[in-house]
């Protein structure tokens, strides 16, 4: 039964496994994994490729069931949940953002940042389309809104991916490696975006990635080796976390 007082964590993983497969073919990308995401803030996942990552991600936004262990949003344990209730809880209370970006081609910019209340069968009532307007202006893409995803450089895609993913408020912005196909200036930009809503207006976001210039724009790194969490640490610049990432990788 939910109590009056709010979980402190906005997500969190306990005791999270995942393996891939049965037999000799199975593959262990999460070993027993414990991790509590702080409300408001960013938080880095970083680790060599194959390190889990990815699978951390999709775990805790519910988009792949945890072979043993507990996933929570809030004090909610989504872990338990049906496809349906799933489905309806991440199209309103998460959001995403890949490094494909995903939009829908024949739809153009605004109709992209509109489609998850389409998707849910929602209006869009006046202040969501306020919200949705502010976006617009915040993220450049004013200029943008009739294009589509073709006509769009693969920043402004990016950037008509993160306001799509705002769009809802979502509890936590999930984002896996959204920088990974992206020039550095376009790559800036998007972090800042990420910093912004964070800062301004108290986003809690989730960003996997291996670089660590995107990793110094977040309150908190934590490091995954095999499956594992194996450094958890505030952060610092992106020479600081190149350093520890380097020294962690060969000890
Ligand atoms: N759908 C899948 N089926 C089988 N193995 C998978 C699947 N997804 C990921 N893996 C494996 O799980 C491990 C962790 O992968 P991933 O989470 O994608 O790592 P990262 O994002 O850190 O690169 C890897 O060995 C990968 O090959
Ligand atoms: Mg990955």
């Amino acid at each position: 039964m939910p109590n009056n007082t709010p979980a402190l964590s906005a997500a969190s993983a306990v005791g999270v496994t995942k393996v891939f497969g049965s037999g000799d073919g199975a593959v262990h990308a999460l070993r027993g994994v414990d991790l509590e995401i702080s409300r408001g803030r960013v938080t880095a996942i970083m680790g060599q490729s194959g390190s889990g990552k990815s699978t951390l991600l999709q775990v805790m936004a519910g988009l792949e069931p945890p072979t043993e262990g507990r996933v929570l949003l809030g004090d909610e344990v989504i872990s338990a949940m049906g496809d349906e209730q799933l489905t309806r809880l991440r199209r309103t209370r998460m959001g995403f953002v890949f490094q494909s970006f995903n939009l829908l081609p024949a739809l153009d910019a605004l109709e992209n940042i509109r489609l998850p209340f389409l998707l849910a069968g929602r209006s869009v009532d006046r202040d969501t389309e306020a919200w949705i307007q502010l976006l617009v202006d915040r993220l450049g893409l004013r200029e943008r809104v009739t294009h589509r995803p073709q006509q769009l450089s693969g920043g402004q895609q990016q950037r008509v991916a993160i306001a799509r993913a705002l769009a809802t408020r979502p509890d936590v912005l999930f984002a896996d490696e959204p920088t990974g196909s992206l020039d550095s200036a376009s790559s800036r930009d998007v972090l800042d975006l990420l910093r912004t809503a964070s800062a301004e207006w108290g986003q809690t976001v989730v960003l996997v990635t291996h670089d660590p210039v995107a990793a110094s724009t977040a309150d908190r790194i934590v490091r995954m080796a095999d499956g594992r969490i194996v450094d958890d640490w505030d952060g610092g610049t992106a020479e600081q976390i190149a350093e520890r990432m380097l020294e962690g990788s060969i000890r």
